[in-house]
């Protein structure tokens, strides 16, 4: 007998900003393709941080791990509080303690009119990043001496576990072997870093030797730049560190056709996910109504894939990707649509 499984929970933060905005349109989009899941709402950001101080309670990271299956994010960040704790405690502080080291990345480029580099198709600009999430140089650790001084010493530590580091390299492997794909290419600066990096270098190999049908490669990644511009082509799983990672992402995201294009998971398999477009929350544009939703609704379907709906995720993919053909986009990629208008027309292509 079947046991009974209750329909996917999804916490919902619309944070600050155009996050606000674009996650109301990727909701119309899950309302309507999955109307079974359900959602609560949670006001954590800087509107919230400002009145009492709070930016994410342990109570709050509890209840996300136990009742919840995914959570939503849609970006923070607010000129008016100071270096963006808040945000850096949210973001941050959910991808640390819920432990999701894996940051999916997916590069893909929809329509070849948005693309920046000159001749590539959308089959050249096809691969997914895999950023460790959870250590690098993102843990804080380090410190400050003679502070305002000219002697002033600053020190950022670069953590690298042989754990952080073989669970993102397995995972990047695994996701290529389970989706048909047969490179993998890792990317460190082991040329100037020699503890750290060597350690990636060490542990690619003996992972790489697990997978006998997937050919590993290496690029130093001011290369992995250039490749990236030149050659997108060449790459179908590129596995890298946290800093590396959020650098060639946002490249990843430029030659797929814009910042608003881009979708992501902070992910931990078999633990609560968290989704969340790569754009941040846009405070030159917050509050008109004219953000770019199509990342927040690509991310809407990434969530549904891996609540294994695959189905829904392709049919978000393909909708956006008409609206994008059929010129339906907003000012930034060359059209007139509002943000809502540009929810009406993926909501369109998806019953076309
Ligand atoms: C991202 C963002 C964050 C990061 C910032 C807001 C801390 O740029 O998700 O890519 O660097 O990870
Ligand atoms: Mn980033």
């Amino acid at each position: 007998m079947s046991t009974p499984t209750r329909p996917p929970n999804i916490a919902v933060l619309p944070g600050d900003g155009i996050g606000t905005e674009v996650l109301e349109q990727g909701l119309r989009v899950l309302g309507a393709i999955a109307p079974d899941v359900t959602t609560e709402h949670f006001d954590f950001g800087a509107e919230r941080y400002l009145r009492d101080g709070t930016t994410l309670p342990d109570s709050a990271l509890d209840r996300f791990r136990n009742e919840f299956d995914c959570i939503y994010l849609g970006a923070l960040g607010d000129p008016r509080v100071p270096s963006n704790v808040h945000a850096k405690d949210i973001l941050l502080g959910s991808r640390f303690k819920l432990d999701l080291y894996i940051n999916f990345r997916p590069v893909r480029l929809l329509d070849a009119r948005y693309c920046p580099l000159k001749d590539k198709r959308p089959e050249d600009v096809d691969f997914v990043v895999f950023r460790e999430n959870t250590e690098g140089l993102y843990t804080g650790i380090g410190g400050q001496f003679k502070r305002d001084t000219a002697d002033e010493i600053a020190i950022e530590q670069e953590i690298n576990t042989r754990k952080g580091v073989e669970r993102i390299i397995r995972a990047a492997f695994q996701w290529a072997h389970e989706n048909g794909k047969t490179r993998v290419c890792m990317s460190d600066k082991a040329n100037a870093m020699r503890h750290g990096h060597d350690l990636w270098q060490r542990v690619f190999r003996s992972v790489a030797n697990e997978y006998p049908g997937i050919k590993p490669s290496h690029l130093y990644v001011d290369v992995l730049t250039m490749r990236m511009v030149q050659t997108p082509e060449d790459f179908e799983v590129i596995v890298t560190n946290n800093l590396f990672g959020d650098i060639v992402t946002d490249l990843g995201a430029a030659i797929q056709g814009g910042i608003g294009l881009a979708a992501s998971g902070n992910l931990h398999p078999g633990k609560v996910g968290l989704y969340e477009p790569v754009h941040g929350s846009a405070p030159d544009i917050a509050g008109r109504g004219i953000a770019n939703p199509f990342a927040a609704i690509l991310t809407v379907g990434m969530m549904l894939g891996q609540l294994g709906r695959p189905a829904d995720e392709r049919r978000i993919g393909d909708a956006v990707g008409r609206c994008l053909i059929a010129g339906r986009v907003t000012r930034e990629l060359g059209g007139n649509l509002t943000s809502s208008e540009a929810g009406s027309a993926v909501l369109d292509a998806m019953s076309a």
